[in-house]
């Protein structure tokens, strides 16, 4: 542990020095990687409110985010966040550009997009996007051909909005996908064409409107999603390009989806299509192997025996404790972490990387990632806060 002491004016003196300068590194650097690795960190621009991407409230901390925290930790490089607020595709581009950031995450390797973006570029797909059909409980038919009179929803001015007016559906536009799920609850529709990442993230957490999401779509609504870069960076794209494979080799990849609900798009093909969302039911008969594994994988990550506890509480004491108070008992001006929603993963993520907006410092800096676990599992073990009623 580095500098505990001194933490508070540590963390002021970073906090200066990035606002005062990007950290990103320059174009046509000698490797980019190399200049990264002698700063310690990569900087990732992601939208400050914008879940399943991303969140800088980092419970949970979005999909896009936990893929660049676990291609970080292969790469040996910490994480800068710089959040933005604004309409993705056209600000990634300037951001970048701008070298305010490294990457930035979710954009297309698509011919087009690169094309108009010349001078950015796409690493390999972490996931398939694009447009899937979204279904109401109580829609009837697979087939979008069975709502073409009805009407089917979009997103206003998306790709589906013209592609179905060209096709003669009658169309109902909505701005967002939230709205069209307030529709699909009111009953004015059944049947939406939306972006796939939002629809599943809906579908997975708001299970009692059983909404389906159907994994068939039409070819030209599919893109494979990457990390956008600057195109003179090839050397960083090669090193992404490899941690991703293994990412996915090792079936981690398919776990943060699974998290999300991403829905994997492929292209119909005559096969009819099925709900590509888990159905809720089937999740609760295979709770039971789930969730052994589950704690033998947390175990692993998180090591709860003695001595680990002993570390977690003597370092929460040095760290956290002036905030958070003894025990996590919090005197009600900061949040009392015993009651954090996320699990260990989120609070791992948020302690490292802090809610510098909110007074909550990043320890990245000041902990290794061991001694933050430790941290997470003496904070998670804690009695609820229940008991300090009992206890009077
Ligand atoms: C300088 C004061 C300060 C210190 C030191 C501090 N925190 Fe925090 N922490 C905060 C504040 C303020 C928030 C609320 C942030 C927000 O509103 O999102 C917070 C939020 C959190 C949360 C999220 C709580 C929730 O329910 O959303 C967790 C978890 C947390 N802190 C853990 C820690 C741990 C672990 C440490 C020690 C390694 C620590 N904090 C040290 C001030 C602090």
């Amino acid at each position: 542990m580095r500098n505990l002491f001194n933490i508070v004016s540590a963390i002021a003196v970073s906090l200066i020095a990035l606002a005062a300068e990007s950290h990103a590194a320059a174009p046509n650097a000698v490797s980019t990687l190399e200049k990264l690795r002698a700063y310690g960190k990569i900087t990732l621009c992601a939208d400050r409110d914008l879940l399943p991407h991303s969140s800088s409230k980092m419970d949970p901390p979005g999909f896009d985010v936990e893929v660049a925290q676990e291609v970080a930790k292969r790469l040996e490089l910490g994480i800068d966040y710089k959040w933005v607020a604004a309409f993705k595709g056209y600000r990634a581009i300037r951001n970048l550009y701008s070298n305010d950031c490294d990457i930035f995450m979710g954009l297309p390797n698509d011919e087009e997009f690169l094309e108009e973006a010349r001078r950015l570029d796409v690493t390999d797909a972490y996931y398939t996007g694009g447009f899937a059909v979204l279904l109401s409980k109580d829609a009837p038919s697979f087939d979008l051909e069975d709502y073409k009179t009805k009407g089917v929803a979009v997103d206003i001015m998306t790709v589906p909005d013209f592609r179905l007016h060209e096709r003669g559906f009658e169309r109902k536009l909505y701005y967002g996908v939230e709205k069209v799920i307030e529709a699909m609850k009111a009953g004015e529709v059944q049947a939406g064409l939306v972006p796939a990442l939002e629809a599943g993230w809906a579908a997975h957490t708001k299970t009692d409107l059983g909404l389906r999401v159907l994994d068939r779509t039409e070819k030209q609504y599919i893109y494979p999603m990457g990390f956008g870069l600057r195109k003179s960076e090839q050397d960083l794209k090669a090193a992404i390009n490899d941690v991703l494979r293994n990412l996915e080799e090792s079936g981690r990849l398919s776990e943060l989806r699974r998290k999300y609900g991403v829905v994997e798009l492929l292209p119909e093909d005559g096969t009819p299509p099925k709900v590509a969302n888990q159905p809720v039911e089937t999740k609760v008969a295979e709770a039971k192997p789930d969730t052994d594994s589950e704690k033998t994988a947390l175990e692993a990550d998180f090591p709860s025996d003695a001595k680990s506890l002993d570390e977690g509480r003597k370092l929460y004491k040095q760290a956290c404790y002036k905030c958070h108070g003894p025990k996590g008992v919090s005197g009600g001006t900061r949040p009392d972490v015993r009651k954090f929603k996320g699990d260990h993963y989120d609070m791992f993520a948020v302690v490292q990387a802090g809610r510098l907006d909110y007074g909550m410092p990043a320890f990245a800096e000041y902990l290794t990632e061991d001694e933050i676990k430790q941290i997470v599992v003496y904070i998670k073990q804690l009695p609820p806060p229940e008991d300090d009623y009992k206890k009077h």
